[in-house]
């Protein structure tokens, strides 16, 4: 059901790569309720993955930008200016990549120049973004940006890496940007911390079907789908949420407080059973 929460309201769309993107979800949801969009990617995830159709079937700009080249940010902030003829209401950051995951470097054995790359990708990129906007002044007033994060941020998660790091960072950035942005030009800026999702980014970590199956089973509301965390990045863009910032908001069932559930002491106690067998 849509609200036309976003009516009139102009936004840029980072990451969406495929279907199971989670900013496809959200590119989706924006167009629902009445946004007008831009959509970026690097320009190998363009040609590799399936965005260009998307935009080509909903009349949507296009425009490659590396999130960690800040000549292609300003390109892109302007020519989405000119696209909608004014500033932009709201931006979704939905990038990451680690290439000490990709190739199964164990956290006690980064290769550092991997290392920078994760963090130059799956955080600086955000602060990138953020001051190629503001020194372009290219968000209105009681603008919205998001970025996307994960509960390894502050709980260590097996196999997650130096992704963790990445999230911790990017939390930090929503925070010291969002008082500044909020202070200035009262922008607000929050991260959304996820449920394990499968998408292309999430099923690059060993292990991940589990993740996904112990979360599920941790959380009292069971995980929250891709689908599900577009409609609380919409809740974010509209003017329903002008007061909320600097937060680091868990969008998760519920498993950031959890301890220990009946679902997932019943998994555990069955492998107890197995083994008697
Ligand atoms: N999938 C999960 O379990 C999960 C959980 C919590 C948070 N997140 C976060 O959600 C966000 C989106 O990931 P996803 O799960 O939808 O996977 P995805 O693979 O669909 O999206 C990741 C995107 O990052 C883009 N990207 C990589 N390097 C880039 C660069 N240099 N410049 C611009 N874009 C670049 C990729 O092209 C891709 O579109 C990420 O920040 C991820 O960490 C995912």
């Amino acid at each position: 059901m849509a609200y036309n929460l976003l009516k009139g309201k102009k936004g840029i769309i980072f990451g969406a790569l495929n279907e199971m993107s989670i900013a496809w979800k959200v590119a989706e949801k924006c167009l629902e309720e009445g946004a007008q969009i831009v959509l970026t990617n690097t320009p190998l995830s363009i040609r590799m993955g399936k965005v260009e159709a998307f935009a080509e079937k909903n009349h949507i700009p296009l425009i490659p930008a590396d999130a960690t080249n800040v000549e292609d940010l300003n390109h892109l902030l302007k020519e989405s200016m000119r696209h909608f003829g004014g500033k932009i209401d709201f931006i979704l950051h939905s990038v990451a990549m680690s290439l000490n995951v990709r190739k199964k470097r164990s956290y006690d054995d980064l290769d550092y120049d991997f290392l920078q790359k994760t963090l130059d990708i799956s955080a600086i990129s955000f602060h990138k973004v953020l001051q190629c906007a503001k020194k372009l002044d290219a968000i209105n007033e009681w603008g919205s940006v998001v970025a996307l994060s994960y509960v390894a941020a502050q709980r260590t998660m097996y196999e997650y890496n130096d992704m963790a790091d990445a999230k911790a960072m990017l939390e930090s950035i929503a925070r010291s940007f969002g008082y500044i942005y909020g202070r200035e030009k009262k922008i607000r800026i929050n991260t959304i911390s996820q449920s394990p999702t499968m998408t292309t980014a999430g099923s690059g970590i060993k292990g991940f079907d589990s993740l996904v199956d112990f979360a599920d089973r941790m959380s009292p509301l069971g995980n929250a789908t891709a689908e599900e965390c577009a409609g609380y990045c919409i809740c974010l863009f509209s003017d329903l949420t002008r007061k909320i910032t600097m937060q680091n908001l868990y969008h998760d069932g519920g498993f950031s407080s959890m301890g220990m559930s009946y679902r997932a002491m019943h998994q555990y106690n069955k492998s107890f059973d197995t083994e008697k067998d």
